[in-house]
């Protein structure tokens, strides 16, 4: 009997790293829907994963409007009760130069909402399908601990909320018997929107990190818990590389 494709839905994947992540998993084999908070990026990003002959499908969900979180989430347990991977990958960094005491509490919210809140509720209402295919959440995320070279308050305050859920949901997990994984990728300076798109030496492609994304994903190992740096070493809480 031929093998059945398996799913995964990855969010902010219309462009930048998702949208790389997305091209690497369908090349694999995997099944897309391609979430995003605009249906026309959204389509578009659809159209062109499509076009490589990869299957995909376009699920609207913006991080900051709860509603399309619940929508997306009633749509996948009807129509997509297979499916066996979230990808939380959708983030904004905030202002990314100004110091912390800049910051006011709804700016901090904001951020908040996209880089925490969005991808908690998300996960949360997928989890019973997750666990019901034996699934896997993945968050991509960064390294928060202190650093003089990257000091962005809002972006590293909100991903260390994600990092905790990451390493506190695992504990969960294994304690209570649960047929799901939850772990962190975080594939170092990319050039993309999201850092106005900086290059270097030690910053790669928006593809390259969609490789290492997908080879973490795709090395058949057990990393629930793990917050695995761009080198494949796991970071413990704090220190990772920048
Ligand atoms: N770039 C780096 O150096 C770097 C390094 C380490 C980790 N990361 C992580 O990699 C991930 C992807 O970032 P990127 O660099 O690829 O950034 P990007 O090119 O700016 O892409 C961000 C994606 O998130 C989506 N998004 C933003 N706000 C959203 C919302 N409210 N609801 C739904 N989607 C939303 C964007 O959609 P729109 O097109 O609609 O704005 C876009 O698809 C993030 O988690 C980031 O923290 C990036």
């Amino acid at each position: 009997m031929a093998k059945m494709a398996k799913k995964v839905l990855i969010t902010g994947a219309n462009k930048g790293i998702g949208k790389q992540i997305a091209r690497q998993m369908g090349k694999n084999g995997w099944i897309v829907l391609v979430g995003a908070r605009n249906e026309e990026r959204g389509l578009a990003a659809a159209g062109e994963l499509l076009a490589e002959d990869i299957a995909a499908e376009y699920v609207n969900i913006d991080l900051r409007d709860p509603k399309t979180i619940a929508a997306a989430a009633r749509g996948i347990e009807s129509r997509h009760a297979d499916l066996s991977m979230l990808i939380n990958n959708a983030a904004i960094p905030g202002d990314m130069r100004k110091p912390g005491y800049e910051f006011t509490a709804d700016e901090l919210r904001g951020v908040m909402e996209t880089n925490f809140f969005g991808p908690f509720e998300l996960t949360r209402l997928l989890l019973p399908t997750l666990e019901k295919n034996n699934g896997r959440v993945v968050n991509i995320s960064i390294p928060i601990g202190v650093s003089s070279r990257f000091n962005p308050f809002a972006y590293k305050t909100t991903k260390a909320a994600l990092n905790v859920m990451t390493q506190s949901l695992a504990q969960n997990f294994t304690e209570r018997d649960k047929a799901v994984e939850i772990f962190s990728i975080m594939p170092g300076a990319t050039t993309t929107d999201l850092n106005g798109n900086i290059t270097g030496k030690s910053v790669k492609t928006a593809e390259a990190a969609g490789k290492l994304i997908a080879g973490f994903i795709l090395d058949g190992k057990n990393h629930n818990g793990e917050l695995i740096n761009e080198n494949g070493a796991v970071a413990d809480y704090n220190h990772g590389l920048f």
